[in-house]
Formats: structure tokens, sequence, C-alpha cells
């Protein structure tokens, strides 16, 4: 998939699958797989600057990372990259500077988190030809006022009030939905209430695809393992493994050996 019209289409057809990349060499990776998307997350911060959240991504940081992910995909992949904190509340114009770096170094959408008091700048990049996606349910750059990493939605009051922000952004001219941390149930009920794709998180199993961190999928962030990641391979050992192996191997002299050498 390479645009977001392909994206929009897959909408009730084949399940969508993202993965995050942040780096050349995680974009290699994906531009030969058979994975859909790839999203330049804000989570950047977190997964590899060891941050405790990701309020310390800023959009030149995103712009970096988004053109040397660019560059390793070559335009194999729709290419989506995070709005970093804050960057959709300082107004229009910051907002647009912001979406021109993402845009310039090689994004095809960008994913802000929220709607309640930024519908405008959605609306306005939309409208300036800047495709939008939606992130709602738990959106870690509101992780204070959300009193932590918790499952969002949860009671009628909270699901209705999801609906609603989905809605909004919808009207607001989004492309998809991603719809993080919430019980599979409100996952399907806001799949079934807008006609763009909702890619879910911690969603379940019902949303028009998924995504996950790169790092979580493969079993390359040691010590993290929500509910919600399964590993699909065991990235931790295999850098372990070759990590003792090359070390031992300088330890007792066999590396290099006459091959490794001029
Ligand atoms: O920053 C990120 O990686 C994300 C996804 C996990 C949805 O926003």
């Amino acid at each position: 998939m390479k645009s977001v019209l392909e994206f929009k289409a897959r909408k009730g057809k084949a399940p969508i699958s993202i993965s995050t990349a942040y780096t050349h060499w995680e974009a290699r990776f994906l531009a030969d797989s058979l994975v859909d998307c790839v999203l330049v997350g804000d989570s950047v911060a977190t997964v590899v600057d060891g941050e405790a959240t990701t309020f310390a991504a800023t959009p030149e940081l995103m712009a970096r990372h988004t053109a040397a992910v660019a560059r390793g995909l070559g335009g194999a992949k729709f290419l989506i990259a995070d709005f970093p904190f804050l960057a959709a509340r300082k107004g229009i114009v910051p907002a647009v500077e912001c979406a021109a770096l993402l845009l310039r170094a090689g994004a095809h959408a960008v994913k802000i988190e929220g709607v309640d008091g930024h519908e405008d700048v959605i609306r306005h990049l939309v409208q300036s030809g800047v495709p939008v996606i939606g992130h709602l349910g738990l959106t870690p750059q509101s992780m204070q006022a959300l009193g932590g990493y918790k499952v969002q939605g949860r009671g009628e009051a909270a699901a209705a009030d999801l609906l609603r922000q989905a809605k909004a952004l919808e009207a607001a001219g989004v492309s998809g939905l991603v719809i993080e941390c919430v019980p599979s149930a409100l996952g399907k009920a806001v799949t079934a209430a807008v006609p763009v794709p909702v890619i879910g998180i911690g969603a379940g199993p019902h949303t028009d695809g998924q995504v996950l961190v790169f790092h979580d999928m493969l079993g390359l962030n040691p010590g993290f393992n929500a509910k919600f990641v399964r590993q699909f391979a065991d990235g931790n050992k295999t850098v372990a493994n070759g990590l003792e192996a090359y070390a031992r191997a300088v330890s007792e002299g066999t590396f290099p050996n006459s091959k490794e050498s001029y």
C-alpha cells in the first residue's frame, strides 16, 4: 500500500497491518515485508531515546526520523508521521509548519492525537491537502490528564464520548483513525460508526487493522509486555546470543580469523 487513497479503499475489505519505524534500518526490513503501512510514532522518544513519556518528541525530531524512514522505504509503503506533543495545540500556523516539516521529510499523512479544541487545525490541514489520521482512546500525549497509561472508554458514558470524538474527527475530514487501549466492543462500535479505516492497538479484533510498535512485536523491547502485544519473534534472545558470541570470540581470540583479516 503506497498512498492514502489505497489506505482508505481498504475499509471493509482486507485488514490493514501497520508497524512503527524510527530509523532507516527498520524501514529497510519493512520495505521488503508484507506489512502494509509504516508509522513514525512519537514513541521514538520512549523506545529509542529511553524517555519516560513521548513529551520529548519535537517537530524537528519527528522530521529527522521521518526522513530516515522515508529513505529506507524508498516509496514502498504508505508512511504516516506523528504530530508530537502539543504541536496541534499552538494554532493553525505552527500546525501548518509542523505538517510542512513532516511532509517535506517524506510522510504521506500525519497522525494527530485527540480532537476537542483542535478540530479547526485538523480541518485546515485536511483542506490544505494534508491527509490526517486521528488518534483516540489512550492518547499518550495526554497521559498526565488520563492519570497514566490506562484502558479508556470503559462504561457507557466514556464509550459514548469516544464515539462522539470519532464522528467529530470524521466530520473534520480525517482519512483514518487509530484507537488505542479500549474494550473490544468499543473498537467494534467505532469501526462501524465511521466510513474511514479504524486501526486498533489494544482495541480488539474487530477494527479495520492493527498497529504495533516494531520493537514490541519483535521482542526487542526488554521488559515491556503489555497485554495487547504479541511477540512474533524473540529479538531480545537473538540479540543477546549474538552479543555473547561476539564477546566470547574476541576474548577467546577466535575473532577475527584469517578470512576476516587483510
Ligand atoms: O507513537 C506511536 O508509536 C503510536 C502508535 C503505537 C499508535 O502512536
